[in-house]
């Protein structure tokens, strides 16, 4: 059955944890969703893990809106998530509104937003309250990676962590469903969660949230260019591409490929004709 942000605050109520993965792809969406993934997201990591950009503020709206068509068309129960990329929800309100709605019009059921400024606020409550769901995102927050001096743990002490907390009740006022918490001491994390009513889904951030999300290419084993500590790797596909392409090569060099069980053939008649063609 399809999940709606009112399930996803359901799992939260009956303390069942909120499963959480990124996706780019058709297939591989729909492979998470037959698993039983509650929130698929096309994450803007999508920049640097599938299209190889250095940052994941390089993705444009329009790159954006073709991944999320594509995953969306591979879901069916699913939540689908779409990040904002850069620059499409900083800039002014109605542009942002303009562009959260290309992407639901793409297929996405709700849109995710980094950082918690004035203006963020009240964009997101100018959303949440004309019926597109927003999911919050704080901690580390890659888009502001400048701002922030690098990949830093966020919340380190105290003070810090009731600044986060503070934050996130913001974003619950506004009308957040949700709100990703990375990068931070599982204590923060646990803290936080405990401390707001509406779903916390971490990312480096321990197993006291409401839930867990990872970049696919990294449990997956595909992208080799980063390897965070706080992924842990469920497969090893760039070991399995390597050696399919390279099991390719061989039979294709050695005529081992492709078989006559792999070819189609003429009729015998029409073999015949072709022999005696001059
Ligand atoms: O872009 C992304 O994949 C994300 C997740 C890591 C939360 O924002």
């Amino acid at each position: 059955m399809k999940k709606n942000i009112q399930k996803i605050q359901q799992f939260k109520n009956e303390n069942k944890k909120i499963t959480v993965l990124t996706a780019y792809d058709y297939s591989t969406a729909k492979y998470f969703d037959e698993a039983g993934v509650d929130i698929i997201l096309i994450g803007d990591s999508l920049a640097q893990v599938i299209l190889g950009y250095d940052k994941t503020s390089d993705i444009s709206m329009n790159e954006m809106q073709i991944f999320v068509s594509a995953v969306s068309r591979g879901v069916k129960d699913a939540l689908v998530v779409a990040d904002m990329p850069f620059m499409s929800s900083q800039i002014d309100k109605s542009k942002t509104v303009e562009n959260a709605l290309c992407l639901i019009k793409a297929g996405a059921n709700a849109v995710k937003i980094e950082g918690c400024s004035d203006f963020n606020i009240d964009c997101i409550k100018h959303l949440t309250q004309n019926g597109v769901p927003v999911m919050g995102h704080l901690g580390f927050t890659p888009l502001s990676i400048n701002a922030l001096g690098g990949n830093k743990i966020q919340g380190k002490d105290a003070q810090r962590t009731i600044e986060i907390l503070n934050q996130a009740k913001k974003l619950e006022a506004a009308g957040c469903f949700a709100v990703v918490l990375e990068l931070m001491p599982k204590e923060s994390a646990e803290f936080i969660t405990k401390n707001i009513n509406i779903p916390t889904i971490g990312i480096g951030a321990g197993k006291g949230c409401s839930g867990q999300v990872l970049v696919s290419e990294d449990i997956l084993g595909k992208y080799d260019r980063l390897t965070p500590k706080f992924a842990r790797k469920f497969a090893n596909l760039k070991e399995i591409i390597l050696n399919s392409a390279k099991k390719y090569c061989k039979s294709v060099e050695s005529g081992d490929f492709p078989s006559d069980k792999e070819s189609f053939s003429l009729d015998i008649e029409e073999i015949k004709k072709l022999e005696s063609y001059k």
